[in-house]
């Protein structure tokens, strides 16, 4: 190649490196990061569920975020929205028919009849939290993945087992001061609700009212007519408000199970409210089934501007489901709630996040010499057990200081040329700012000094 068009064809490539431009990468949508700040929230919410979990003794369990995809279709039912609409399913490697989890539940029920969790003492309570995916419409508190803490009971039949999830649900909110309220309805057991849904079926014959419904209505009413009563549709909200209600269709059973539920709530001095059209979208629940939302808010508004309250919570009883996975026959209650909407609720009311001191001692620097002693220092404390701090790579004192205040540091040890030469240390009380000049020697004892007195205090 004679040279000339060498260089040419050099420089050519030279330039068009230049001005490639690398593709970046973003969320997909519906799909949110959690960054450092965020964690905060994080940390409390979890925090309350787990010290809940505790107080009335639920057991934590995980379970895969991938599981076979007819175990949703079997229990939260193929016609329903998450499983129709909403579901990340897709066929792996092994040719086998996989999906996303869009809910806990049916998984822990696959779980417990897995482990035979049936031959242990019952109930069986578990605590459960992790990441679920529904491909849905995104919008302020609806995203494509979410994540819920559940508390489930297995192997207990009783109404004082859905007063106290519903409790433990209110519990939760309230003690985060978020105000709420529970939604609650029985919808009976599948003897009781037969007669109910031929008399909801008669009910939507009547003229004019099955063209008014929205398409999707339209295929409930084949499928799954009591779905009718939980669509957000104006006009299908309009045609339920006259509908038979099935609390007066419960057989006696059912409502006796659900008086007592109401009772335990009274007695507790739980505000709910009745709602007969509250009947959950997934195909498994019985007899109780309730959610909370915010007590003092009139909800969000959805894409036609109406106002929707929007579920903080929800669950029920599922008395059949283990039977329908091929366990033996096993009641069972739970609920689940979206920490992401819980979030929002304390962000929206400005609950502040308590700025706890934790025990940190923060080590601080002036110089080349005392970085060298300091950080021969942070990891003599750290072996003793002591929950140390640093920034060795600042040389400013302030700055360092900022980093203690932003941790928030307890203590900080200032080491600089002055102290290096007489033998010893700065001790600084974050949160008053005084000062003391110790010697190097006692920095244990002094220390140790301070983190009792301060245990005692917050005794
Ligand atoms: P769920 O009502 O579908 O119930 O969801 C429970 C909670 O998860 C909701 O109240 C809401 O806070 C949150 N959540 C649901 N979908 C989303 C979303 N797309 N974006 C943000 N948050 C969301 C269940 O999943 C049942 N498995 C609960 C249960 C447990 N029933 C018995 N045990």
């Amino acid at each position: 190649m004679p040279k000339i068009v060498k260089e040419k064809n050099e420089k050519a490539n030279k330039d068009s490196g230049r001005q490639r431009r690398v593709e970046r990468f973003s969320r997909l949508r519906g799909m949110k990061d959690i960054l450092f700040d965020e964690y905060r929230y994080w940390d409390l919410l979890l925090k309350k569920a787990a010290d809940l979990a505790e107080v009335y003794d639920f057991r934590r369990i995980d379970t895969p975020v991938l599981e076979r995809l007819d175990l949703y279709e079997r229990s939260t039912g193929m016609d329903t929205d998450v499983v129709s609409k909403e579901m990340y399913s897709f066929i792996d490697k092994s040719e086998e028919k996989v999906a996303l989890r869009p809910e806990a539940t049916p998984g822990i029920a696959r779980a417990y009849i897995e482990h035979g969790l049936f031959n242990q003492p019952q109930p069986i309570k578990t605590f459960w939290c992790g990441p679920l995916f529904r491909h849905e419409k995104p919008q302020s508190g609806r995203t494509r993945q979410h994540t819920q803490i559940n508390y489930d009971v297995f192997g207990e039949a009783g109404p004082v087992t859905d007063a106290q999830l519903i409790l433990i649900a209110y519990n939760f909110f309230n003690e985060l001061q978020v105000g709420v309220q529970v939604q609650i309805n029985s919808i009976g057991c599948p003897e009781c609700r037969k007669e109910y849904i031929a008399k909801l079926i008669e009910y939507y014959k009547e003229r004019g009212k099955r063209s008014r419904l929205c398409n999707d209505c339209k295929k409930r009413f084949v499928k799954n007519p009591l779905r009718l009563l939980d669509c957000k549709e104006k006009d299908c909200m309009e045609i339920r408000e006259d509908a038979p209600q099935i609390v007066d269709f419960l057989c006696d059973g059912c409502r006796e199970h659900f008086i007592k539920v109401l009772e335990y709530l009274d007695e507790l001095g739980i505000s709910y409210n009745l709602n007969p059209f509250l009947v959950r979208g997934l195909d498994y629940y019985n007899r109780t089934v309730f959610e909370v939302v915010s007590a003092d808010d009139e909800g969000e508004k959805d894409e036609d501007g109406q106002r929707r309250q929007i579920s903080l919570g929800g669950g029920g009883r599922y008395d059949n489901l283990i039977e329908t996975l091929g366990g033996r026959t096993t009641p069972a209650c739970g609920f689940g709630l979206g920490i992401e909407r819980a979030i929002i609720k304390i962000k929206e009311k400005n609950i502040p996040l308590k700025e706890e001191r934790k025990n940190y001692i923060f080590l601080a620097q002036l110089g080349e010499q005392s970085r060298l002693k300091i950080f021969a220092l942070f990891e003599e404390m750290r072996r003793a057990g002591y929950r140390v701090k640093q920034a060795f790579t600042k040389d400013s004192l302030k700055a360092q200081l900022e980093s203690a205040d932003r941790i928030g540091a307890k203590y900080s040890l200032i080491l600089g040329q002055k102290e290096l030469l007489d033998g010893t240390i700065i001790i600084r009380d974050m949160e008053s700012g005084t000062q003391e000049v110790i010697d190097y020697k006692k920095i244990y004892a002094e220390v140790n000094k301070r983190l009792d007195l301060d245990k005692q205090v917050n005794n």
